[in-house]
């Protein structure tokens, strides 16, 4: 796995220079691994009407449904900065629904990194489960 997550973090890094970010000047770059052993890529997308920009994480996983990969084991995120960057709420959202056992690897500019389990970046989620009216 180390070695895979290695790959992952250099993916993230090398995405991140596409970055279109001229708004906030905060370059993500995000990769995902698949169960199936390929990855995705996605960074941020910004826009004048600022609401509207997509994150990094985000971006990555159309990019793995568009593939046909909804099963996602693990996320590399780097924003080239001296501290690790987290995933917003609404990514650890989104990222929960392809894989609530994902480790989540946050990247640091010195090449450290931390590795967490999405399910303890995000406790007690809203999930698919919820909105049947059985379990409620
Ligand atoms: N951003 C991400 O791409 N991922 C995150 O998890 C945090 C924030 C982006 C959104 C926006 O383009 C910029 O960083 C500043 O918030």
């Amino acid at each position: 796995m180390k070695a895979e997550l290695e790959r992952l973090v250099e993916a993230a890094r090398d995405v991140r220079e596409q970055s279109y970010s001229p708004y906030s000047h905060f370059a993500v770059g995000a990769a995902l691994l698949g169960a199936s052993g390929r990855i995705y890529v996605g960074t941020n997308v910004e826009n004048a009407s600022f609401g509207l920009s997509i994150c990094a994480e985000r971006a990555a996983v159309c990019q793995a449904v568009a593939a046909g990969e909804r099963d996602l084991r693990a996320v590399a995120i780097y924003a080239g900065t001296a501290a690790p960057t987290p995933p917003c709420g609404a990514c650890r959202q989104v990222l929960l629904e392809f894989g609530p056992d994902m480790t989540v690897v946050l990247a640091a500019r010195d090449g450290s990194w931390e590795e967490h389990r999405l399910r303890d970046l995000l406790p007690r989620p809203f999930a698919g489960l919820d909105l049947d009216p059985e379990e409620k």
